[in-house]
């Protein structure tokens, strides 16, 4: 069942275009200028009704909702704050009818989530699940449900469920911007174009495996590591950091770059791996400036940016390329390379890959 890859993980991460094809199925019109949610039946004046968004999960699922909430106040501008469902619960949100709740979850049975989104309904507010299993219980009592379909994910450590989670926030993003008119129609239908393009981007981007191992070999003995970015790279630095802890067991951190000379940048030495996510153009400038101060104590850095961003090899260690797409959308292509890293780290250090110590698949207990 593990169609010949060594790891569930692998074939999962390999599984990823296939997957996120399946999520966008029948949720894009045919002339590809709009975008249908036929399982968000929200009437426009219902929608134009919520004066915010929560979004609510937990670890990796946690991940996927940081953004969508760049996501979603980019292209719909409506305010989003995402939490995690253990604090979520505990510190009385601010909740009425005018707030959709967003709850993400693979498994649909996270203990706190679910909680969240019971509390959520307690307090008047109407759920909207995203999650990977259909008969869940998450599924079953939340008012909304949009799927993802990637198929089952067996490895504990999640890869195309994330994915997929970001792809229906994507689908989400540009069709609550349809019915709010934020969005220029020219500028929906480019970006819809570009949502489209994903999945064969995802396949190029899956390339670049046999490089990823030998940077795997370069790190697994080091005691420490950091992942760093701005924006929506941040977002994609945290799960890096999180799926190689979980699997590798090495010690990672990741950072809003701008935050690393408040402290952290203490923490680099001469050899200390720095991962440093560049992909948004106008905060490149400041990136660079951020990885030349890396540099500067000894920290040696591999950058993970767009295909065609040449220069970026003068300022850093290493390059890993994915192909270019739009600024929203890059989330989905850069974590490819940093899952690989965390599988193929793990692997080196001969881990159980698809079981690391002390996780489980589901947390049902809170
Ligand atoms: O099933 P869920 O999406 O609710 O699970 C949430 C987290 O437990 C999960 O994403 C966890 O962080 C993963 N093992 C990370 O790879």
């Amino acid at each position: 069942e593990k169609d010949g890859f060594e790891h569930f993980m692998l074939k999962e991460i390999y599984e990823q275009p296939n997957a996120f094809r399946n999520t966008l199925l029948n949720r894009i019109d045919e002339d590809g200028k709009q975008i249908v949610l036929k399982d968000f039946p929200l009437r426009p004046e219902q929608i134009n009704r919520f004066e915010k968004i929560f979004i609510v999960a937990c670890g990796t699922a946690y991940h996927a909702g940081l953004i969508g909430k760049n996501v979603i106040e980019e292209l719909a501008r409506i305010p989003v704050e995402v939490d995690v469902a253990s604090e979520f619960r505990y510190r009385r949100p601010i909740i009425s009818e005018k707030t959709l709740v967003i709850v993400v979850s693979q498994s649909g049975e996270t203990a706190d989530t679910l909680a969240a989104l019971r509390e959520s309904q307690r307090l008047g507010a109407k759920v909207l699940a995203i999650t990977n299993v259909q008969g869940s219980s998450i599924a079953r009592e939340a008012d909304y449900v949009l799927a993802t379909f990637a198929g089952p994910e067996i490895a504990v450590a999640s890869t195309k469920a994330y994915t997929s989670q970001v792809i229906v926030f994507y689908l989400l993003g540009l069709y609550l911007a349809q019915v709010k008119e934020t969005l220029a129609e020219t500028e929906r239908e480019c970006l819809i174009a570009n949502l489209r393009q994903l999945p064969e981007q995802a396949e190029k981007a899956l390339q670049h495996a046999d490089d990823i191992r030998v940077y795997a070999e370069s790190i697994k003995n080091h005691a420490s590591l950091f992942f760093i970015g701005r924006g929506i790279d941040y977002a994609v630095a945290l799960e890096g950091s999180l799926k190689l802890k979980e699997i590798s067991y090495l010690h990672s951190e990741a950072y809003a770059a701008g935050e690393l000379k408040h402290g952290t940048l203490a923490l680099i030495e001469e050899g200390t791996p720095v991962i440093a996510l560049v992909t948004q153009k106008e905060l490149e400038e400041k990136m660079v400036s951020n990885i030349t101060e890396v540099k500067a104590r000894g920290g040696n850095v591999l950058a993970i940016t767009l295909e065609g961003n040449v220069e970026l090899h003068r300022n850093v260690d290493e390059v890993c390329f994915v192909p270019a797409t739009l600024p929203v959308f890059t989330p989905i292509l850069t974590v490819i390379p940093l899952q690989l890293i965390s599988y193929y780290t793990s692997l080196a250090l001969g881990n159980d890959v698809d079981k690391p110590r002390n996780l489980a698949k589901s947390v049902t207990v809170e």
